[in-house]
């Protein structure tokens, strides 16, 4: 990092509100697709709260030690644990966004808990004109808790029912595999998820990057890809061997590599790492608020815009709201308008990227891109 700091949660929450300020009519009525959110990553401390109300189980915060008794002293706990460049080093702040998240994981006891978990992300991104979305689970992280199949994916199914019923968002689910755990433990957990086949589209991979290279986990991938999964996994901003860890999603994994990149926003350094994705034409899903807890605007920016001016399929996603100052699909859409000073036309080729990169059914796709075209229509006279 340069002289200039990442920013502090406060000056984080600063933007937020200075974000939203500014005129967004034409961000907020594109139609929106999301291809990366982890579903424990929305689990606010209002729903936590709820959860743990409703079960009647304790709540606890491990980094706070004392039992929490009220939803004001759970959101103080929660947010004595934002990252602070001041606090807390590259590192520290991995290690400590990890412990919080799974630590969150416990809330959920019931199968209304994860129907309201992912009924909560369906309603608060349909508001912002989310038409279709793919949305992470972690399993294994349920399954340790001794969690059932059942319970989860059955919330998680009739919620996806209902929000395309009624709410006009459409979905699917990737299920990730935690790196930090072993390929054994992956390969388990895809056995065991097959009967839910139907509303998993895809296979990822998840959680801390540090010496777990993506070719660790080759069989499971290779296995799934021949099931006919689509496959993709996270290469985290400014991790140790971001490069290698992208060229082995790129090119080497399940034979040729994955069907799209996770983050992977060192790409921007290697115009070798360019080319192989856009000659594989992967989809990059990009989470840019999720970057501004370790990087700073002047490195940030000139990153992604560079990915998009290549002409790759660079995709803007929100991946964890809840830790991430309630920073949602549009808020990430409106923070890299900031950092790359985005045009209205450019928002229509990330729109369409999304779409192109997204795993729904042709037909889906179709009427999205319609959809795209009529907003032009609307705000630009014009296709
Ligand atoms: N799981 C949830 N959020 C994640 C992230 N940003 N990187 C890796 N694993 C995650
Ligand atoms: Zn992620």
């Amino acid at each position: 990092m340069g002289i200039e700091e990442a920013l502090p949660a406060s000056a984080r929450d600063k933007l937020r509100a200075e974000l939203l300020a500014e005129d967004h009519i034409f961000i907020q009525a594109l139609p929106k697709v999301e291809l990366h959110v982890h579903i424990e990553g929305t689990i606010t401390a209002e729903l936590r709260w709820k959860f743990t109300q409703r079960n009647g189980t304790p709540l606890r915060i491990a980094a706070n030690g004392s039992e929490i008794h009220s939803l004001k002293e759970l959101e103080h706990a929660m947010d004595l644990l934002r990252p602070d460049p001041s606090r807390v080093n590259n590192d520290e702040e991995r290690f400590q966004f990890f412990e919080a998240y799974y630590e969150g994981f416990a809330c959920l006891k019931t199968k209304q808990d994860y129907f309201d978990l992912a009924m909560h992300y369906y309603e608060n991104t349909a508001r912002m004109n989310v038409r279709y979305a793919e949305i992470f689970f972690d399993p294994q992280g349920h399954t340790a808790k001794g969690m059932s199949w059942d319970v989860m994916m059955g919330g998680f199914r009739e919620a996806k029912e209902r929000a395309e019923r009624e709410l006009n968002v459409k979905s699917a689910w990737i299920m990730c595999f935690l790196r930090d755990l072993s390929p054994e433990s992956a390969m388990e957990h895809y056995e065991a998820a097959l009967p839910y086949r139907d509303i998993i589209v895809g296979i990822g991979l998840d959680s801390n990057e540090e010496d777990r290279p993506p070719v660790l986990f080759d069989e499971v991938f290779t296995r799934a890809r021949k099931d006919g999964f689509k496959l993709t996994m996270h290469c985290d901003a400014d991790s140790k061997n971001a490069h290698e860890h992208i060229r082995q999603c790129a090119s080497v994994v399940a034979g040729h590599g994955l069907d799209r990149i996770d983050h992977g926003i060192n790409a921007a350094e290697d115009q070798g790492l360019m080319n192989l994705i856009k000659e594989r034409d992967l989809g990059m899903t990009i989470c840019p608020w999720s970057y501004l807890r370790h990087t700073t605007f002047e490195e940030l920016g000139p990153k992604i815009r560079t990915l998009l001016d290549v002409g790759i399929k660079v995709t803007i996603n929100s991946d964890d709201p809840a830790y991430m100052e309630d920073c949602w699909v549009l808020h990430n859409m409106l923070l890299v308008r900031r950092l790359c000073n985005f045009s209205d036309r450019e928002f229509l080729v990330l729109a369409r990227n999304a779409v192109h990169a997204c795993w729904a059914s042709d037909a889906v796709k179709e009427g999205m891109l319609r959809e795209i075209d009529l907003v032009q229509q609307h705000f630009m006279g014009e296709q």
